[in-house]
């Protein structure tokens, strides 16, 4: 996906600065990268398909911000990126993908800096107020969700807390006209 309006929503919700270090987890074809490193701040877009990783590179090296956006090899599990070393960090449609939400909520808490911001969303396409609700439903069938489970938000929220993440609010709500699952917590001071 080249632009969406829910990546602008959440890169609004972080705010990146000049000067900090922010995270893209599972970037893929980088809305989110791009918005962010129009902020001066340094980018780090994270993904582990080879294919999101070949197309984010495109796009980078023909961004004039591409100085301060890298492009990395890496998954929630396995964040390329040292301890307390990230100042914010934020996940679009992703949260669905993750082989174990546990470890994934360990690592953003390792690498989170005290106080660091994170957001993570996951859109719920099955919800029939989504505007791409009915293509969803076409591609997955009505029935079990065909390999496609959403995130539970109170089962992330307590994965985030019991990691040792503060100001933790995970919920249904809308954003950008459209049903998420949104999670917004810090790292401890
Ligand atoms: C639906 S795409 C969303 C991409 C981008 N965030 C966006 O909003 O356009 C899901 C992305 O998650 C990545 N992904 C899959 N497993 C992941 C994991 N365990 N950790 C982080 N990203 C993952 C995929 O490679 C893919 O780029």
């Amino acid at each position: 996906m080249w632009r969406s309006e829910v990546n602008d929503a959440v890169v609004d919700l972080i705010d990146p600065r000049p000067g900090e270090t922010v995270i893209d987890i599972g970037a893929g074809m980088g809305p989110g990268v791009m918005r962010a490193a129009a902020s001066g701040a340094e980018v780090l877009a994270i993904d582990p398909t080879p294919f999101m990783r070949t197309v984010m590179s495109g796009r980078r090296w023909f961004s004039r911000r591409r100085k301060s956006i890298r492009v990395l090899d890496g998954a929630v599990e396995a964040l390329p990126a040292g301890d307390h070393q990230v100042h914010a960090l934020w996940s679009v449609n992703t949260m669905h993908h993750w082989s174990s939400v546990a470890d994934g909520a360990v690592e953003i808490a390792r690498v989170l800096a005290p106080g660091g911001r994170i957001v993570l969303v996951d859109e719920d396409f099955s919800d029939p107020r989504h505007p791409n609700s009915e293509e969803w439903h076409k591609r997955h069938g009505e029935d079990s969700h065909h390999g496609f489970s959403m995130v539970d938000a109170s089962e992330m929220g307590d994965l985030m807390t019991g990691a040792g993440l503060v100001d933790v609010v995970a919920e249904q709500r809308d954003m950008a006209g459209r049903p998420v699952i949104a999670v917004t917590a810090r790292g401890p001071n």
